[in-house]
């Protein structure tokens, strides 16, 4: 294949000859990153598809939103570097801005808040709801089950074509979330349901919901409701991850946005994905102490052991994962504010950080740690259980789906997502009657 540089007045192109069928495929740049290869049209001109199991290659859609530079250890949303917002910002900030492409001025957060305030208390029928769930169900089940039902609530925010519905479903997810994860989470240990209370921020409110009880007050601590405002802001968005492109998938043929991300969470739940975090947790708490750690590398660089190290490695990074530094840092300011001086976990987490980072074959391959090595730790000084891990990444993402999806409906490229295959399986034959069968 040949890509030809820009001529003057003359759009860059790449041309495939196939058995003497020509493809001249135009080569389109974006802001930052590689470019793009329209392949669109091969099909017509050389009766080949492409083949990219996994989409290593393949750019699925334009985007305006996050952008990601994995050689470099970049992630931006929409152009802002994630060390700042994370250190700036708070996370109904980054929800407008990731919605609406700009940082809001004052007046603009404000009234983005009582917006999400306003939509944060459930359907109180949402709430019998609940009582059809085992009490052992995972609280990830719940959200997918829960989340699909929206759809059965709010049929006046169902309707795609409509900026305003859109607009409506949108606010409507961000503020749900937080109330079912904390109902999920007090259904399964037997507690009452506490409401939303709309005098606290975002991080602040999910706790009360999660850990106050009715029969004394609770108390906040800012450090902590702080560093999960800012876990919340690190897995806030990420492109085209997999949940990201479920819920673009499911959104292409016309699906309503509710049922939309019940697709987004189904996908997040995955351990390869959303649940990587709770397999770091548990690796660490495995390992045990730092003398059994060059134990656990040896299995790791063994092949035939299947074993991994979790919260090690990622598809697009191939540098530190700027997340995980931050993720680092939120790590040791929680433990210092609830006086945990010694935590054997992150002992051997960072003892394991270090040497790997020495360590020929992780240097060799690009492995380092990734939002999940840290978070983990983290999440079970805040107090949440490890089944809890995967639903407080939902409740973060749940603004990058929605504004994927509010991208996607508005983007006049879209069409409804078909990919094709190579066929591989037997070739047309007949009918055998039931008899004739061996
Ligand atoms: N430990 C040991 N070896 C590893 C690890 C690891 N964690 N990750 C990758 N490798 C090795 C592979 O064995 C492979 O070796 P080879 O080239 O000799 O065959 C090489 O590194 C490349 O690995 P791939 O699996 O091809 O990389 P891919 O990009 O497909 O996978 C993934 C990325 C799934 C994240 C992988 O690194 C992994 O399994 N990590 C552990 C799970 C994890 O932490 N997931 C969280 C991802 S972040 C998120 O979802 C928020």
């Amino acid at each position: 294949m040949n890509v030809h540089e820009r001529a003057p007045n003359c759009e860059p192109a790449a041309e495939l000859t196939l058995e003497r069928k020509l493809s001249r495929m135009p080569v389109r740049s974006g802001t930052l990153g590689p470019e793009v290869i329209e392949v669109g049209k091969l099909y017509r001109d050389t009766g080949c598809f492409t083949y990219d199991p996994g989409f290593t290659s393949t750019a699925n859609c334009t985007s305006r939103i996050t952008y990601i530079d994995g050689d470099e250890g970049v992630l931006l949303y929409r152009g802002y570097p994630i060390d700042q917002l994370a250190e700036r910002s708070t996370f109904l900030e980054v929800c407008y801005l990731l919605l609406n492409g700009e940082l809001p001025t004052t007046g603009q957060l404000d009234e983005f808040r009582g917006t999400i305030n306003r939509h944060n208390m459930l359907h109180e029928q949402v709430t019998r709801f609940f009582t059809g769930f085992r009490r052992d169900a995972h609280p990830m089940a719940v959200m997918v089950g829960t989340v699909g039902a929206l759809s059965a609530f709010y049929h006046d925010s169902t309707d795609i074509n409509d900026p305003a519905q859109r607009a409506m479903a949108s606010n409507r997810m961000i503020a749900k979330m937080p109330t079912i994860a904390a109902m999920a989470y007090k259904y399964s240990i037997g507690h009452p349901f506490i409401y939303p209370r709309n005098d606290l921020d975002f991080a602040a409110n999910f706790m009360q919901m999660c850990f106050a009880i009715p029969c004394e007050p609770y108390k906040i601590d800012p450090i902590l409701t702080r560093a999960l405002d800012r876990i919340f802001i690190l897995h806030a968005d990420h492109e085209q991850n997999a949940s990201t492109s479920t819920v673009r998938l499911a959104g292409s043929s016309g699906a309503n946005p509710f049922a939309c991300i019940a697709s987004g969470i189904a996908c997040l739940w995955g351990p390869a994905h959303g649940g990587a975090n709770e397999a770091a947790l548990n690796m660490l708490m495995e390992i045990g102490s730092v003398d059994r750690i060059p134990e656990y590398i040896k299995k790791a660089k063994d092949k035939s052991s299947g074993f991994r190290l979790m919260g090690f490695g990622h598809r697009v990074y191939k540098n530190y994962d700027p997340r995980a530094k931050v993720m680092q840092k939120t790590c040791h300011e929680v433990l210092n504010a609830l006086g945990i001086k010694h935590d054997p976990v992150l002992e051997v987490a960072m003892e394991l950080e270090r040497i790997a980072l020495q360590d020929e074959y992780f240097i060799d391959k690009k492995l380092y740690p990734n939002i999940d090595f840290y978070s983990g730790i983290t999440l079970r000084a805040l107090g949440f259980p490890m089944s809890m891990f995967t639903v407080l990444f939902a409740i973060a993402r749940t603004v990058g789906w929605v504004a994927q999806w509010n991208e996607m409906i508005e983007d006049p490229e879209q069409r409804i997502g078909r990919p094709r295959q190579l066929y591989l399986g037997p070739a047309e034959r007949n009918f055998v009657p039931m008899d004739q069968r061996s």
